[in-house]
């Protein structure tokens, strides 16, 4: 009998797969294309037909349509089997009873959410109130459903209850972060705390329109949700903590539901809130995304997470307009996305809103047109800097000057072509009436004094990369010793074994899906253990160049160099890999 795996393989090529994502050439009997897991300007991502894989010669990246989809999507194993069964028409029959048996925690928690949001959905039903409210802010009946809104009603255990009763434990509940433990300050202090006697748990949302939050599969993995009356004391959106299917700055709301057409109209558009999302794909954008405070407009998220959502959108499309809010913080979110955008070769606009206004206003006060309007007349972000500082500047040149240098050329600094650097350094002459030879001056000191942050984001990138494809490579490969009990193997795989353990039963389901009907696994386990040590060798070597960047001492300089060449002899010679085993 044949595993759905496979099934699945039959239907779908790789060719199929891929060219959904990206644009293929023909290079004789493969094809060929920019890398979508790394920076380039020429292909050098290829794939076989044939063998139904794909390699890239820049960054290394290599597998099959199950991890390439795993790795453009930013799913895991289970998210990219549905992704791509659904694609191929394939049931995945075998795979819901086999999960019936032993379902896996996060397969259990998909439910529990899954069972959260029809709740909450029936309980908006049922609500007049919320539902005026929602249709006052300019949301219809379709975009309610389509996004699956919901409300939770200002109680202290109904949803802990209804999950109950379908026979979900507490320690469920309490991971799926619905529900909560009191805190022990709060118990018999708080007025409120007579209601959740006796230190059960209660709901973690009460009150709040429901907003579910999908990952690009489209399984729900968390909540945000919006106080629906304001009691003076509470944050007005609360999201869901951080649970073993949600990790908060890797999640763009509403990706689920966008990325065909992010790809289908080549660009995208970032907005912060969900009121905003839901009102501009109301509008016909379809393709807009959320940071929805999570992702990547706040100063809290790191740089690598940035980039990792950035990169996200990239490999769906290099254009982005961003319609952050028009405050203060929405600009300077403006800021921050913008400049790692451009250093990630991204082509960045930015739509300009009256003071004050979110999208979600600009919609449903002043209609659909509107929104387009501010889509179509979206400025590069370097044109709409420079906008904005002649206006705040008035008639101070001096001051425009300054401006230029400190908040302006920078950006260009970013920017990938020479070409484009050329060309907006003559606009800002242009418009402000600089010279162009004393903008190139400044320019170049400025490109100087930026070079590391570049250095730093490309690294983040190259390094997300590398880390993503070896923690793939180590599933499967501890899979494999798990599913086969072989104490040869779990010897062998020891360095990244222990790591993978409380993950045992679904690496083993995972394992035995594709292998089953392997004709050599031990071949297999080969290749993909000689793919390891090579991922090995680049991440020691990439630590090494870091460190030869920040060195300043000569002797260490000289000894970093050394041992950066070893690595590179050891990278390309597998007779000298293979005696590193055991060390
Ligand atoms: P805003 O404060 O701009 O909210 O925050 P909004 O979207 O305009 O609010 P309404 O619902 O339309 O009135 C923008 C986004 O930041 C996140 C939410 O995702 C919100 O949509 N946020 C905001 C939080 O996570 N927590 C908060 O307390 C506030
Ligand atoms: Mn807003």
């Amino acid at each position: 009998m044949n595993s759905s795996v496979q099934q699945i393989k039959e239907r779908l090529s790789i060719e199929d797969v891929v060219s959904a994502y990206i644009k293929l050439e023909r290079a004789g009997a493969n094809l060929k294309a920019r890398c979508p897991f790394h920076n380039e300007k020429t292909p050098s991502f290829f794939i076989s037909p044939d063998r139904g894989s794909y390699y890239c010669f820049g960054c290394a990246a290599s597998g099959d349509i199950f991890s390439f989809v795993e790795e453009f999507e930013g799913l895991d194993f289970k998210g990219a089997l549905k992704l791509l069964a659904d694609k191929a028409g394939v049931q995945l029959t075998a795979f819901t009873q086999e999960m019936k048996e032993a379902e896996s925690e996060k397969e259990k928690l998909f439910r529990i959410m899954e069972e959260a949001t029809k709740y909450f959905e029936k309980n908006l039903e049922g609500s007049t109130e919320v539902l005026n409210y929602l249709k006052s802010r300019g949301l219809n009946e379709k975009s309610i459903k389509d996004f699956r809104i919901g409300f939770a009603i200002l109680d202290w255990r109904k949803l802990y209850d209804h999950l109950k009763s379908k026979g979900f434990s507490d320690t469920e509940i309490e991971k799926a972060g619905l529900a909560k433990k009191p805190t022990p300050s709060a118990v018999g202090t708080s007025p409120l705390s007579r209601g959740r006697m006796g230190g059960g748990l209660y709901d973690r949302f009460r009150g709040r329109i429901m907003f579910p939050i999908s990952d690009s599969s489209g399984r729900i993995i968390a909540f945000s949700g919006r106080i629906f009356i304001d009691d003076g004391k509470s944050a007005k959106y609360l999201n869901s903590p951080e649970t073993p299917i949600f990790s908060k700055n890797a999640v763009l709301y509403g990706l689920d539901k966008a990325k065909e057409s992010i790809r289908k109209n080549n660009f995208s558009i970032l907005v912060e809130g969900q009121m905003d999302l839901v009102l501009s794909h109301q509008a016909g954008y379809r393709n807009t995304i959320a940071t929805s405070g999570t992702a990547l407009s706040t100063s809290e998220v790191s740089k690598e997470n940035v980039v990792s959502n950035l990169g996200l959108i990239r490999r769906l499309s290099e254009n982005v307009v961003l319609a952050f809010d028009a405050d203060k913080a929405g600009f300077s979110a403006t800021l921050r996305a913008s400049r790692i955008a451009l250093s990630l070769s991204m082509d960045v606009k930015v739509a300009s809103m009256p003071e004050g206004v979110d999208p979600a206003d600009l919609i449903s006060k002043q209609g659909p047109d509107a929104w387009k309007e501010a889509i179509k007349n979206s400025k590069h972000i370097i044109e709409f800097l420079l906008v904005k500082i002649l206006k705040d500047a008035g008639e101070d040149a001096r001051k425009v000057g300054r401006d230029v240098k400190d908040k302006v050329l920078p950006f260009i600094a970013a920017l990938e072509s020479s070409i484009e650097k050329i060309h907006f350094i003559k606009k800002i002459s242009d418009l402000s009436g600089i010279p162009e030879l004393a903008l190139k001056d400044d320019f170049e000191k400025v490109e100087q004094e930026l070079k590391s942050e570049k250095e730093e984001i490309e690294e983040a990138q190259g390094s997300l990369a590398k880390m993503n494809r070896k923690d793939y490579i180590e599933r499967r490969l501890a899979g494999i010793a798990f599913w086969k009990q072989d104490s040869e193997l779990e010897n062998k795989f020891q360095q990244f074994l222990e790591k993978y353990r409380d993950k045992k039963n679904d690496l083993i389901f995972e394992a035995e899906l594709f292998y089953q009907n392997s004709e050599d696994i031990y071949l297999e386990i080969d290749h993909l253990f000689a793919n390891w040590e090579t991922e090995k060798i680049n991440e020691k070597l990439s630590q090494k160049m870091q460190e030869l960047r920040r060195v300043k001492d000569k002797a260490e300089e000289i000894k970093l160099l050394a041992e950066i060449q070893e690595l590179n002899k050891k990278k390309h010679d597998p007779s000298i890999k293979n005696q590193g085993h055991s060390e």
